[in-house]
């Protein structure tokens, strides 16, 4: 039985990228007996377009029956003015709260041959390797009650709820230490416990599981600090827990670290490893169409879908192998063109990754 893989490209660059990923999926395909299936459904602006809503029935019930999803990237300005519920984020929200993909993995990793896009000094990034654990369904993002009231003196109020319950601080803490274990073994859990009382119960709860597993070093670290040691000494962390909030904040800085945001993958897991694989970049309206758009985070986040939902780990390193021997050979997007190569449009570099797949 081939696994099935449902792609939603979403909007902006999505269709674009995710044509680049679907180009190294066939090659595999073809070349090395990749089974799976490849299923497409509308998400975001282009399904409200098409079908008045952000996420369709129809895309949800392909997400819930694939093994794992591809997805390219949802929102725009087109879709803006919109009210929050129906906005393209919303469907993203709705895809990760229904599968409960709680377990979302943020690489962060310098590739050597890009040492000079990163915006901090070389000696500061050079072989920089960190994941970012963020929990992913719960938090400030869900939390009820939500909403805008009107005051009594007829000023209108917003408010939101952090919330974290036990059982939500376990699952994704148990996730963290065991990618710490089978990595340097040093996990750093980033709350604001200084403040607030959900961070307080968090580092409790992560500190109690930590007896679980004596070869992981566990730290703690407040958000703020985090921000700016990861900005100072990128290089003292491996592996960091955090919240959904603080985890979206703290994942985009972490990106500059590596030089463009268009080079880091992500997976979202639930407990038993089905996924959802995406750029952690938007949906860049600004370049759309234009050739612009790197593809390699998608076709990383590719290279993660192999490895944690299809159980392909060779696979998913021929991948890895094949976008390193890419940018050894110069091929740069503008994104991450400097002086040094050739620019390349976004499907000569997906045509440059599939080609150096078949070599291998
Ligand atoms: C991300 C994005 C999303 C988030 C948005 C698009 C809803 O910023 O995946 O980091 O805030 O989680
Ligand atoms: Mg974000």
């Amino acid at each position: 039985m081939p696994k099935k893989i449902a792609i939603l490209p979403g909007d902006g660059i999505g269709p674009e990228i995710v044509a680049e990923a679907v180009k190294v999926l066939e090659r595999l395909r073809q070349d090395c007996g990749l089974d799976v299936e490849l299923e497409y459904a509308p998400v975001g602006g282009v399904a409200y377009d098409t079908h008045g809503t952000t996420l369709p029935d129809e895309t949800l019930a392909l997400a819930r029956a694939a093994d794992a999803i591809l997805l390219g990237a949802a929102g725009g300005p087109k879709w803006d003015q919109l009210d929050t519920a129906l906005r393209p984020e919303k469907a993203l929200l709705r895809l990760r709260s229904e599968l409960v993909l709680f377990s979302n993995l943020r690489p962060t990793i310098l590739y050597p041959q890009l040492a000079d896009a990163s915006s901090l000094k070389a000696e500061v990034v050079t072989d920089l390797d960190i994941m970012i654990v963020r929990e992913l369904t719960g938090g400030i993002y869900f939390g009820q009650p939500r909403g805008v009231r009107t005051l009594e003196n007829g000023e209108r109020q917003a408010y939101n709820t952090l919330v974290y319950s036990e059982s939500e601080i376990k699952r994704i803490a148990h996730s963290a230490f065991r990618i710490a274990g089978k990595r340097s073994g040093k996990l750093c859990s980033v709350d604001k416990a200084n403040v607030l009382e959900s961070s307080v119960l968090w580092r409790e709860v992560v500190t109690e599981l930590g007896n679980e597993y004596p070869d992981v070093t566990l730290s703690h670290m407040y958000v703020d600090n985090a921000a700016m040691q990861l900005v100072r000494a990128p290089k003292q962390f491996d592996v960091i827990v955090t919240g959904n909030m603080f985890g979206d904040i703290l994942s985009d800085a972490a990106a500059m670290l590596t030089g463009s945001i268009g080079m880091l993958p992500s997976a979202s897991l639930d407990t038993q490893g089905k996924g959802l694989y995406e750029p952690v970049h938007g949906s860049a309206p600004d370049i759309t169409g234009q050739g612009l758009a790197n593809p390699l985070a998608t076709i990383l986040s590719t290279a993660m879908l192999l490895r944690y939902s299809l159980d392909e780990p060779e696979m998913a390193k021929r991948i890895e192998r094949a976008i390193s021997q890419t940018l050894d050979a110069g091929l740069r997007t503008a994104d991450i063109f400097r002086d040094v190569g050739r620019q390349v449009s976004t499907s000569e570099m997906g045509d440059a990754v599939a080609q150096a797949l078949a070599t291998n």
